[in-house]
Order: structure tokens, then sequence, then C-alpha cells
């Protein structure tokens, strides 16, 4: 008699819909949208203010959290400058790194490629290299400890002009080895792809990869400027191309992947509900959607609860879920090799899972 495979260790809610939140705890993942300023934990930025003798905004640590109410992105950018404003030395970089890369491999993040700001840094007086040599180090002992792989993408701020992003991408030569692309983030509205054009360029003659934040708050029409006139690899968020149906069409024929951030979309009202989170709509058209954190430590948040939050109030099933961890490991910058034995570990954790 053939033996029957057990079904999935699934918890039911009441109303039928399935709680997958263990499955997704263990499944090997990769993180390919995450700004390493954003997962600055208020107790941490609280520490290095008072190791850097910093003044600290907020009264105490939970004054600060209760902050933490956005509107839109805006909002939630004002927060994350004045945040990251307590980072100054190698070691703030270091520590801030490291504890990223400790929740995310504590969360199975296999794979993480994680965009910093230098700018962010730069233009209030921390050098490029104290930066640089701070995440490095931290990326170098994180592999090391916890076995995971880790990339760095150099964001530019999109509300700057693009002679300083130019600037920055000139700055940032001597450490060409340490970063694999460049990327486009901060104020989206009025700050179209377009206007980077010239310094996406130079990026592509130096051989790097090339993503964009394009239809978080902006327009589809963001988004074709960042495939057509950017020529990105991927586009970060994306929920935005869904308005238009050509756009859907070429992203699908094209396989450029999203990376979609769902607690990030919630927080910054970009979805009034995650009943509305359009990564299934997503799926179904055929795109490479991969779930991502942004900003864990704003948003309520690190990769698991985004799986967690989105698969709940979507109810997707195990095969999303598995489909989702493995968009994230094809859409990742990493060789071919590298993507079939992270899929196969994948398969296996899968395989095993619904066998226990
Ligand atoms: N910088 C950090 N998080 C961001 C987001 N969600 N959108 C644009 N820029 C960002
Ligand atoms: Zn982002």
């Amino acid at each position: 008699m053939r033996s029957s495979i057990v079904a999935p260790v699934a918890a039911r809610y009441p109303d039928g819909m399935t709680d997958l939140s263990a499955f997704i705890a263990g499944l090997p993942k990769a993180e390919l949208h995450v700004h390493i300023e954003g997962t600055f934990e208020p107790e941490l930025m609280y520490a290095l203010a008072q190791r850097n003798d910093v003044a600290f905004a907020y009264e105490s640590v939970e004054a600060l959290r209760a902050a933490y109410k956005f509107g839109n992105l805006q909002d939630f950018l004002d927060l994350y400058y004045q945040g990251m404003g307590v980072l100054l030395t190698g070691q703030d970089f270091y520590d801030l790194a490291m504890a990223y890369f400790r929740r995310a491999a504590a969360q199975n993040v296999r794979h993480a490629e994680i965009m910093f700001d230098p700018q962010g840094h730069t233009e209030r007086g921390v050098p490029f290299q104290t930066m640089i040599d701070g995440l490095w180090r931290a990326k170098a002992d994180a592999e090391a400890q916890f076995g995971m792989t880790i990339s760095m993408i150099l964001s530019f701020l999109r509300h700057l002009d693009e002679a300083s992003a130019l600037r920055t991408l000139e700055e940032a030569q001597p450490w060409r080895d340490r970063f694999i692309g460049v990327g486009l983030d901060s104020s989206e509205k009025g700050h179209p792809p377009s206007k980077f054009k010239n310094v996406f360029a130079r990026a592509h003659d130096l051989g790097l990869k090339a993503v964009a934040h394009a239809g978080e708050e902006g327009p589809p029409e963001y988004v074709w400027e960042a495939l057509n006139l950017l020529r990105v690899h991927r586009i970060d968020h994306g929920n935005r191309a869904l308005e238009d149906a050509a756009l859907v069409k070429r992203l699908a024929a094209e396989k450029i992947p999203l990376t979609v951030c769902p607690l990030s979309n919630l927080r910054l009202c970009v979805v009034d509900d995650m009943r509305q989170h359009p990564l299934r709509r997503m799926l179904q058209a055929g795109l490479v959607a991969t779930v991502n954190s942004d900003d864990p430590a704003y948003f309520g948040g690190y990769v698991n609860e985004n799986y967690t939050a989105v698969q709940q109030a979507l109810d997707l099933t195990r095969d999303e879920i598995l489909a989702l961890a493995e968009n994230g490991f094809r859409a990742a910058f990493i060789d071919e090799a590298a993507k079939q034995r992270h899929v196969a570990a994948l398969r296996a954790y899968a395989i095993y899972e619904s066998m226990s």
C-alpha cells in the first residue's frame, strides 16, 4: 500500500483561515529590500546616542517608538533621517548592521542584499570610509558566524540632485568591490527616475546592478522610467504598476522582480488594510514578487513578520509562500549555482516539513 504524505503542519483559525507562521519561520529565505538604516531599533539608537554624547530627541525609547505613526512616506523619512544622525563611528555602523544580520539569520534569511544611504551620512560629515568599513566588517563577521551571504547596494537619495549622486558614486570608487549595485530611494513623488539617468548610465558602465524604488507612492510612469531610462534589474515596491496593464505585461514578460514590503505598505498607508494588499494579484499576474521588510525597526517586523502578516490577511497558501520564497532566491544578485542550491534547500525543507 502506498504510504500517504501527511498534510503540512498548518493551524486552522476558527473562520477557516490557515496559519502558516511556523512554516514561514523555518523557511530558508532571501531578503532583497532592506535599508540598513531602517533596521535601527530605538534601544540601539538610544545606546549609541549616549555612547556618542549626541542629544536623543525623545525622552525615552518608548516615546520614540510611540512617534512611529506615519501618514505617508515623507512622515517616515523625516524620522528616519533624524534617527540615522546618531551614527558617527565605524563601530556604530558595525553594531547597526550586526544587529540586523543576527536577527535575519535567526529568521532563516540565508542571503541578504542590504541598501545603504551614503549621502545620509556624508552630508552630515561622516566620511564614506568610516561608514563602508563598519558595514564591511559586519558583513564579514556575519557571513562567518551565521553562514549567510550578504551583498550591499549603494542607494542614491532622490530628493537630492543628480550631481550629488554622481559625486557619491565617484567617491565610492575606491570601494567599488564592496557593493554589487546602486539603488534609488527617499521621497518618490516629484523625483522621477529620469532625474537620475546619467548616474545610472555611469553605474552600468562600471558593471553595477541597478534597482530603484518605483510605484510605491509614485505613478506607473515612474516604473516605466525606471525600466526604460535607468535599465533596472529589479523594482523596489512596484505596487502601483498594477494600475497599468501594459506595464504588468512588460514586467511579467521580462521577469523583472518586484521587492514587495507588506508591513511598510501598511504603515506608510500605501494600502489601507492588509486584506487589500496586491501581493496575490501580483503572483496571479505572473510577476516575480518577493517579500521583504524595508525598514523593519520602524514598520513592526522583520521578514518573517512580513510573510506572516500578508499570509494571514490574504490567506495565502503554502504553495504561494513557497513561490514567494523561491522568487526571492531567483531575483537575488547571486550566480546561477547559488540560486540552484538555495532553491534545492527550500524544496527539501518543504518536503521535510510536510512529513513531520
Ligand atoms: N528609504 C528607506 N525606506 C524607504 C522607502 N520605503 N521608500 C523610499 N525610500 C526609503
Ligand atoms: Zn525601501
